[in-house]
C-alpha cells in the first residue's frame, strides 16, 4: 500500500493547476446512461472514483475511450445493454448510486447495489429512493441490493425534498430529463457541481430551468443530442491549495478556478489572515505567520462553508493564535483526521459535533494513518507544517479524489514522497 514521506517544515510558493472536479464529473458521467448518440467528457481528473464511475458504466454495457492526455472520455452505446450495477463496484463509491435515475429513465429497470455506509457517517439513500418513487418507480430491497422498475415511462412530479441531499437531487434531475411530462424539485442542493450537471445537461438539448433559489422545473424530452463538454474545476482542490498557502505562510497562484465558486471559504481565510485578489479563473493567495482563530465555524450546503473543507480548515485553525470552533452539520463522524492530528501535537477536544481547537499547536512529525478521502489531504498539510518526517498511510483513500497531489505539491515546495515501502 503506498504512502506518502513528508518532511516539513515547507513554504508554499508558486503555481498550481487546478483539475476537474471529481465530484461534477461523477453525475456528468453517469447522465452519459440518457443518451443514445456518443457523450464526450473533457477536463476529467485522473482519480480513482472517476476510474470505479467508467467501470460500472462499461459494466452496465457502455463503450467507454479514453484519452488519457487530452484527459477526456467518447462515451457511445453499446448494443447489450446490462441493468445490473454490481456491489463490487457501488460499494467503494457511493456515488454508484447515481446510475440508478438515469437507467430507470433509459431503460424502465434497474437492479442496484445500495451503497453501504462509510466512515463518516450512514450515509442512507432514503431521499433518492422516495423521490424517485414520486416519478412512477417501484422497488424493493432484497440481499443489498435496490430491485426498481417503472412500467411505462418515469413521469413529472412535484417533489420537496425533506432535507438538501447532493445526490439526491442530481439523481432525480438526470431522471426527470426523459420523465413524461414537468418535474419540478424543491429544496435543491445548489452545489457549483450540480449547477455543472444541469448546463451539461441543457446543453445536450434538456429543458431545465431554475426557478428560485433551491428550485427546478424540468420538462422531459424524448432523447438527448451528441454533446461535447468541459468539466469545472475542482472546488475542493481549489480550497485545499488556498489554505495550504495561508498555513505555510506561502504564497501562491492558483488557476483554472473560478473564485466566485469559493467566495465563503475565502472570505474566511481573508478573516483568518490571508491576503487575497482575485481575477477570472485565478487567485493569488498569500499567508502570514500570525493566524486569527475563528468561532462558530458551521458546515452547511452551498453556498455556506463546506463539510469537505472541514478537516482542512481545521488545521489551519490549531495553527491560530487562539481557540476556535467548528460545528459539523453534515455528518455525523467526521471528525476522523482528529485522532491522528493529535499525533502530531493538536488540541483538539470533540463535543457531540462541535471540534474545540486549541491554536499555536507546534506540529512534529509522526506516523499517521489516512481514514477518508478529505481526512487524508488534511493530515498531508499538518505533515506539511509539522517539524521533522511524517508518514501516512493508506493514501489510497487520497487517490480517491485529488489528482497528482504529490507531484503538485513538489513543485510548489513541498518535500513528499510516495513510497510502496
Ligand atoms: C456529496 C459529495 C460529498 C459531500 C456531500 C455534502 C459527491 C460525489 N459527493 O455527497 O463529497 O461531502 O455531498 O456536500 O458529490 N442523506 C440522507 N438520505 C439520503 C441522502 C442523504 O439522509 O437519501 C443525508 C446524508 O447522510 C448526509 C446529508 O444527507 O448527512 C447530505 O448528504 P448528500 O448531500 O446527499 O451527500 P452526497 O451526495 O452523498
Amino acid at each position: 500500500m503506498d504512502k506518502f514521506i513528508i518532511s516539513g517544515p515547507c513554504k508554499i510558493k508558486g503555481q498550481v493547476i487546478v483539475s476537474g472536479s471529481k465530484n461534477a464529473s461523477l453525475p456528468i458521467l453517469a447522465s452519459s446512461i440518457l443518451f443514445d448518440k456518443p457523450v464526450e467528457i473533457k477536463n476529467l481528473p485522473d482519480v480513482k472514483d472517476i476510474d470505479t464511475m467508467l467501470n460500472l458504466l462499461r459494466s452496465l454495457g457502455l463503450n467507454i475511450k479514453k484519452n488519457k492526455k487530452k484527459k477526456s472520455v467518447i462515451i457511445t452505446k453499446s448494443k447489450k445493454i446490462n441493468t445490473i450495477a454490481s456491489y463490487s463496484l457501488v460499494k467503494t463509491m457511493r456515488a454508484g448510486i447515481l446510475v440508478l435515475g438515469p437507467m430507470l429513465a433509459k431503460y424502465k429497470k434497474a437492479i442496484t447495489s445500495l451503497p453501504g455506509g462509510c466512515l463518516i457517517g450512514a450515509r442512507p439513500v432514503n431521499y433518492h429512493l422516495k423521490s424517485l418513487k414520486k416519478l412512477g418507480m417501484k422497488y424493493y430491497i432484497k440481499k443489498g441490493y435496490i430491485y426498481a422498475n417503472v412500467k411505462n415511462n418515469l413521469t413529472g412530479a412535484e417533489i420537496k425534498f425533506p432535507k438538501i441531499s447532493v445526490g439526491a437531487t442530481e439523481n432525480l434531475i438526470i431522471a426527470s430529463c426523459l420523465a413524461v411530462g414537468r418535474t419540478i424539485l424543491k429544496n435543491c442542493a445548489i452545489e457549483p457541481e450540480i449547477k455543472d450537471l444541469t448546463n451539461f445537461l441543457t446543453k445536450a438539448g434538456a429543458k431545465i430551468k431554475w426557478t428560485g433559489k433551491r428550485r427546478v422545473q424540468i420538462d422531459g424530452v424524448k432523447s438527448l443530442n451528441e454533446i461535447s463538454y468541459n468539466v469545472m474545476g475542482d472546488r475542493i482542490e481549489c480550497g485545499t491549495f488556498c489554505v495550504a498557502a495561508t498555513l505555510t505562510a506561502g504564497d501562491l497562484n492558483i488557476k483554472g478556478f473560478n473564485p466566485k465558486l469559493i467566495r465563503t471559504e475565502l472570505n474566511m481565510l481573508r478573516k483568518i489572515g490571508a491576503r487575497i485578489i482575485t481575477k477570472k479563473n485565478q487567485i493569488f493567495i498569500k499567508g502570514t505567520k500570525n493566524l486569527k482563530n475563528l468561532k462558530n465555524v458551521i458546515t452547511k450546503e452551498y453556498p455556506a462553508f463546506p463539510t469537505d473543507l472541514q478537516a482542512q480548515f481545521m488545521v489551519l485553525l490549531c495553527k491560530a493564535n487562539g481557540r476556535s470552533s467548528i460545528k459539523e452539520n453534515i455528518f455525523e463522524n467526521r471528525f476522523m483526521h482528529v485522532a491522528e492530528l493529535r499525533r502530531l501535537g493538536a488540541k483538539i477536544t470533540i463535543k457531540k459535533n462541535i471540534a474545540i481547537i486549541e491554536g499555536k499547536t507546534k506540529f512534529e512529525g509522526a506516523e499517521l494513518m489516512s481514514s477518508d478521502l478529505r481526512a487524508s489531504v488534511a493530515l498531508v498539510l499538518a505533515a506539511i507544517v509539522a517539524k521533522g518526517k511524517s508518514k501516512i498511510n493508506r493514501i489510497y483513500h487520497l487517490d480517491r479524489g485529488y489528482e497528482q497531489l504529490e507531484n503538485k505539491l513538489k513543485k510548489i515546495g513541498v518535500k513528499i514522497k510516495r513510497t510502496s515501502k
